[in-house]
């Protein structure tokens, strides 16, 4: 019997209002929500109807006038350039509504949307909570996508101003921003009023003449700016992530949802609470880092470490150790890519007997499913709670996971634990009939979504129903696939689409193969994901050519991994492709990308019944086997 936690999922389930408006106590209102809940137009649910609130004011200007204003607020620290700086929260507050002034002054309004393209500074963190000092809404981009990705990205959400870095620093070499921001800017029909540079010493950017203003500048001619109220369902940001084609979806999040959620789960879920110290080491262009690295610690009055870094080579496997000793870190989360990049570079450990782990007490994993020898390794070493929690961009916060906060549940290896309170997960079969306790399906949540998750899609509702609402009624679709246990533990299988996840980073091979069928040798292709030891999961890509094309295989692999780098971006880690006649299909010309997959991972698959042709998957193998993979390959 699981006392706490088992009650307070069974309330929240049975009485999701009084739940909730409990828990919104937690927030700062400038007005009251008339309704805890809006059902009026269902399935569009939304949380906190008629309420305002300033999430900048929760996350930092209540904690200055609670009197914690000299208490570290966020830790920059910086491998990669050898600096760190702590800002306390009368620091952090006065430097946000310097920058909330600056944009202000050039016109930026509530509702405006501001597109933030940053490397793992300080800054960006400053921006994002500037634009929601004003009720303007954020979309952070990734600085590893490239031009064409963050263009789709500022037509999509029309942004007034972006705020960008100069470069980047990744290991061995610097990451120029700007003209990937130019170019972007040149490719997007939508051009806005004014770009914000934050200039760093590795690699200063020339800035044009009457539209791009220097960060520091700005800042120095600005007024401070006072928080403005918006409603509780204002949208906060918008976070584009990998759906089924190459068009993005633009997740919105709106501001009070997010805040009480949010606020909760840093004490219920990480069980840490204000005056502790919350470290999620991921990118503030994930959700993980706007939810972990901002939001969450924030609004709770933790002190939260934004790190610009890497878990190995900066400058090795124990700079996590260094962090969380240097620092005083509690609680850490991370996704399991960077505990199996520091696994292979010290097997034993030997890097973590030089640090003081002693105020360390849990460590956090998502993004990608936590394979067992990992979470096992990681006890071993850390002596701490290690817990796999499942979530998505579009939740927001976590749907499964071992609440420490409500008293920690046994692990049981492969599963991110039971659904949080709020989640009303079920697994529907291939027959739509929610299926037996064990028995694999689709995972869906029953509607309404908890506080925090998407009301909707960016200017695309037609699509939020259809990607997520339709094929369910009455339940959100998540896209995994997975079982629920006698116990109610969720294991999460696979996705149910044609994202992958590469290094906890979330790509759509979809998108890979519009790149790799834009090339003029390329009459055909598709784009797997396969297991990889360290990122989990890497592209590989199969092309079929054009009658008539003679040049050597070597020079069109080449160019298409180069058109992926330089159309989605270094991050989508596609370096392998292979040429192949003809790719298995179905009768119906369904390329079985299934069973592929099955070939390239070694894994046991039965023929399919409505192969077209039995022999192709032979080629396949043949073709895989010459890269490196399937029977002989791995
Ligand atoms: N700006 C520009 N380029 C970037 C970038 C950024 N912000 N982030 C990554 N890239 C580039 C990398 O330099 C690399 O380029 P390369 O092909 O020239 O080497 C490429 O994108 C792939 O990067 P990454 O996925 O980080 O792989 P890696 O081999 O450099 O490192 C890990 C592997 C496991 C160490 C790394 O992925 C990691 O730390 N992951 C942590 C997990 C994480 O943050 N997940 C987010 C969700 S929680
Ligand atoms: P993202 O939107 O980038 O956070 O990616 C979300 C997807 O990552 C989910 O739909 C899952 O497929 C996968 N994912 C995240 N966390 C987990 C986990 N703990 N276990 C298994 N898969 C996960």
């Amino acid at each position: 019997m699981i006392g706490g936690f088992d009650e307070i999922w069974r309330r929240s389930l049975k009485d999701p209002q009084g739940f909730w408006g409990d828990v919104a106590e937690g927030i700062d209102w400038t007005r009251k929500w008339d309704k805890v809940l809006d059902e009026s137009r269902a399935p569009f649910y939304r949380w906190f109807a008629g309420g305002e609130l300033n999430t900048c004011y929760n996350a930092l200007d209540r904690h200055v006038a609670a009197g914690h204003g000299a208490r570290a607020a966020l830790i920059y620290d910086s491998p990669v350039t050898g600096t760190q700086k702590t800002y306390s929260y009368d620091e952090l507050t006065e430097r946000v509504a310097l920058c909330a002034g600056a944009l202000a002054a050039r016109g930026v309004v509530k509702g405006d949307r501001v597109v933030i393209y940053m490397p793992m500074i300080a800054e960006a963190a400053i921006a994002m909570l500037a634009c929601a000092r004003l009720g303007a809404v954020h979309s952070v981009v990734f600085g590893g996508f490239a031009a064409n990705e963050l263009a789709v990205r500022i037509d999509d959400c029309g942004p007034k101003a972006i705020i960008a870095g100069s470069c980047g620093i990744e290991p061995g070499r610097i990451v120029a921003y700007k003209p990937l921001l130019d170019a972007a800017i040149e490719i997007a029909s939508h051009k806005p009023d004014f770009c914000l540079i934050a200039q760093r010493d590795a690699g200063r950017a020339e800035l044009i003449p009457g539209r791009d203003i220097d960060w520091d500048d700005a800042l120095a001619a600005a007024t401070p700016h006072d928080c403005v109220p918006v409603k509780a369902t204002d949208p906060l940001y918008i976070l584009y992530t990998s759906g089924t084609t190459g068009e993005p979806k633009g997740v919105v999040r709106d501001n009070g949802g997010h805040a009480v959620a949010l606020n909760w789960s840093m004490s219920n879920i990480y069980n840490v609470k204000s005056g502790e110290v919350y470290w999620a080491a991921s990118d503030v262009g994930w959700v993980v880092g706007h939810s972990y690295i901002v939001y969450a610690p924030l609004l709770a009055g933790c002190t939260t470490i934004l790190y610009e870094g890497k878990p190995v080579g900066t400058p090795d496997a124990g700079a996590f150790w260094r962090v969380i000793a240097e620092h005083g870190v509690k609680c850490m989360f991370t996704a399991p890519t960077a505990f199996r990049a520091i696994k292979k570079e010290d097997p034993d450990g030997a890097l973590i007997g030089g640090y003081d782990l002693s105020r360390f007490e849990s460590l956090f994993l998502a993004g990608e499913r936590a394979d067992p020898d990992t979470i096992q390794w990681a006890e071993r070493l850390l002596g701490v709670p290690v817990l796999d929690h499942w979530w998505q961009t579009e939740t927001g916060w976590s749907i499964a996971a071992n609440c420490l906060g409500l008293g920690k549940i046994p692990v049981k290896y492969g599963s991110p634990s039971r659904p949080v309170p709020g989640w009303d997960l079920r697994v529907i079969g291939e027959n739509g009939e929610e299926a037996k306790t064990g028995d694999i399906g689709a995972l869906v949540a029953r509607l309404p979504l908890p506080p925090g998750s998407l009301p909707t899609l960016w200017n695309a509702e037609d699509r939020f129903r259809a990607a997520y609402l339709t094929d369910y009624p009455g339940y959100y679709q998540t896209a995994d696939a997975g079982f629920i246990d006698d116990d109610g533990y969720v294991f999460v299988m696979s996705r149910t689409d044609d994202i992958i996840n590469v290094a906890g980073h979330r790509l759509s091979t979809g998108a890979m193969e519009e790149v790799l069928s834009n090339h003029p040798d390329v009459a055909e292709c598709a784009v797997i994901g396969v297991a990889d030891p360290i990122k989990g999961q890497v592209p590989l890509g199969f092309m079929v050519l054009k009658a008539g094309v003679v040049r050597p295989n070597a020079d069109i692999v080449g160019e298409v991994v180069g058109m992926v780098r330089n159309d989605i971006g270094p991050v989508a880690a596609f370096k392998t492709a292979t040429i192949v006649d003809r790719l298995p299909k179905t009768r119906s010309g369904k390329i079985l990308r299934g069973t592929m997959r099955a070939i390239a991972d070694c894994e046991d698959w039965k023929m399919p019944a409505t192969i077209d042709d039995p022999a192709i998957l032979d080629e396949i193998d043949v073709a895989l086997r010459g890269i490196g993979y399937g029977r002989e390959g791995s």
